[in-house]
């Protein structure tokens, strides 16, 4: 069934459509293997009892999605390439040719490809032959007849040689374009921006949309096309509210529209009470944790100046984003305004792409507070004066812009204008980075998760690699093995600081 992902901007559409298509090929691609698998098992395993069959499937499905998830992280490119989905953009000029097959015209030349001189032994090769051929009528005629004939016929030959190869000319060339290789080759395609596509365009994937894998969909000018096994449909929008007016995008024809699934996915949760509570173990802290899972490392860890002051904030920044993305989305309660009623953004949010570029711009404040990023990297770009006024005083409400760090905010009216540098900056005191704190992965799973969780059997890939020796693990106490694994956190945990050490030169 195809899907139709809509919600308000940078919430993260794209990005959950192109992972959910690799997990939907990832997952074709496992049941493939499955079914040969098991069918082999079973000529092997003819009188095993059902609940051997379970442990065999389960064992097989394990293998198969490690080799996946291995190949994902670390295959070639042509591995990775081919659980990626195909992608287009939509556009309004995106035509039914972008989608499908793209003609274009090819000059053709023939006679530019051998040298002449094969061309004219050819053509004397064929002459003599007819001569040959002919002999018998020819040695009838009289002399100068049969000089006349051997002209003409040279003259035919040669004539037909250039018309045989002078067909100069433009011919039509088909490139197969992203839906129709998504088609052939059983593979999701994501159609991002799906209602910035003009609707007469669309209507031409009507057939398509309501057809399933091993029916036969009808392509306008291409004719019918099976499609393959591992095909799926993917369409993102961003959805016009009264208050959100998002140019270029149009309301989907409801004939068109009542194919697909639709599904409103929108900004993550996120608490807007209550300050960081260590064992934050909930979703309703969700936006924390992508913020934490943005500035983590290859390897899960992170540095932060003034470690617990850091996090801290960053909750805060979770929250004054999560309160934008409300006001935004015209989801607000009176408690959250301040009792205002009236509170709304009309373009600026601190949606999941400007949260990143915030972070980005703060690097772990490197040379910078996350306050003064959050003015570079994003409030002095907006460009509605009321939408920045709000999002400014929201900022001061949730402790950034403090006067203690030079900042001096004034609330404006409605209507006031933009805020520029000069006039909230009261002195230029220098930024000095606090003493670092580094957080290992394990200290990062704690702070978002609580509790590590204890290991309640030998995990498959530990039994997997120790091999022969998995039947004395078999007879390890589980203890043995937790003790192991707090000994190997300890050990990664000293390998990181060395690195660290070693990376910032201190001998001490
Ligand atoms: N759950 C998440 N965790 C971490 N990063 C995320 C998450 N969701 C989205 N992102 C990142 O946020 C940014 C914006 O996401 P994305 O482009 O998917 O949003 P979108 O809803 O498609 O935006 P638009 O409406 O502008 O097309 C991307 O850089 C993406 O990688
Ligand atoms: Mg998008």
């Amino acid at each position: 069934m195809p899907v139709y992902l809509v919600g308000h901007l940078g919430s993260g559409k794209t990005q959950i459509a192109i992972e959910s298509a690799v997990d939907f090929t990832i997952q074709n691609k496992i049941n493939d293997h499955l079914a040969d698998d098991l069918e082999a098992w079973f000529q092997e395993h003819k009188n095993a009892s059902e609940d051997d069959a379970k442990c065999a499937f389960k064992r097989l499905n394990e293998k198969w999605k490690a080799y996946y998830e291995h190949i994902y992280e670390v295959g070639s490119e042509e591995e990775i390439e081919s659980l990626q989905p195909l992608f287009i953009s939509g556009s309004h000029n995106l035509t039914y040719e972008d989608m499908f097959v793209e003609k274009t015209l090819s000059l053709e030349q023939n006679f530019s490809s051998d040298s002449f001189e094969s061309y004219l032994n050819t053509m004397v090769d064929d002459y003599l032959n007819w001569l040959q051929h002919h002999e018998h009528e020819i040695v009838g005629l009289k002399p100068e007849e049969q000089l006349q004939l051997k002209v003409q016929i040279w003259k035919s030959f040669s004539d037909l040689l250039i018309a045989k190869n002078n067909s100069f000319g433009t011919t039509i060339q088909k490139i197969e374009r992203e839906i129709l290789i998504a088609l052939r080759q059983g593979r999701p395609v994501i159609v991002d921006e799906l209602n910035t596509i003009a609707m007469q365009n669309l209507i031409a994937l009507n057939d398509l949309l309501q057809r399933h894998a091993g029916q036969t969909a009808y392509i306008t000018g291409i004719g019918p096309v099976k499609i393959a096994k591992g095909f799926a449909f993917i369409g993102t929008g961003n959805l016009s509210t009264q208050m959100v007016q998002y140019e270029g995008t149009n309301q989907l024809n409801p004939a068109f529209q009542s194919r697909f699934v639709t599904i409103e996915y929108n900004y993550v949760p996120q608490d807007l009470v209550g300050d960081l509570n260590i064992n934050v173990d909930d979703t309703n802290n969700e936006l924390y944790r992508v913020i934490l899972s943005t500035l983590a490392n290859r390897e899960g860890a992170i540095q932060l100046p003034n470690g617990p002051e850091s996090l801290k904030e960053l909750y805060r920044f979770a929250q004054l984003s999560r309160l934008t993305q409300n006001v935004f989305m015209g989801k607000i309660s009176e408690f959250e305004a301040d009792g205002k009623s009236t509170v709304e953004l009309r373009e600026a949010v601190l949606s999941i792409r400007n949260i990143i570029h915030v972070l980005e711009n703060w690097n772990c404040g490197e040379e910078k507070s996350l306050t003064m990023a959050l003015w570079d990297g994003f409030i002095s770009s907006i460009t509605n004066a009321d939408d920045q006024n709000y999002i400014l005083s929201q900022a001061v409400r949730y402790g950034f812009f403090s006067e203690r760090e030079g900042w001096s905010v004034r609330s404006k009216e409605v209507g006031e204008g933009i805020t520029n540098y000069e006039e909230i900056r009261s002195n230029d005191s220098d930024y000095v980075r606090g003493p670092l704190t580094t957080y290992c992965s394990y200290d990062i799973i704690g702070l978002l998760y609580g509790q590590k969780p204890r290991h309640k059997s030998v995990p498959l890939q530990l039994r997997q690699t120790i091999g022969d020796e998995a039947a004395h693990i078999e007879t390890l106490k589980l203890s043995d093995i937790q003790n192991m694994n707090q000994e190997i956190e300890n050990l990664e945990y000293t390998s990181f600081l060395i690195d660290y050490l070693k990376e910032t030169g201190d001998d001490n």
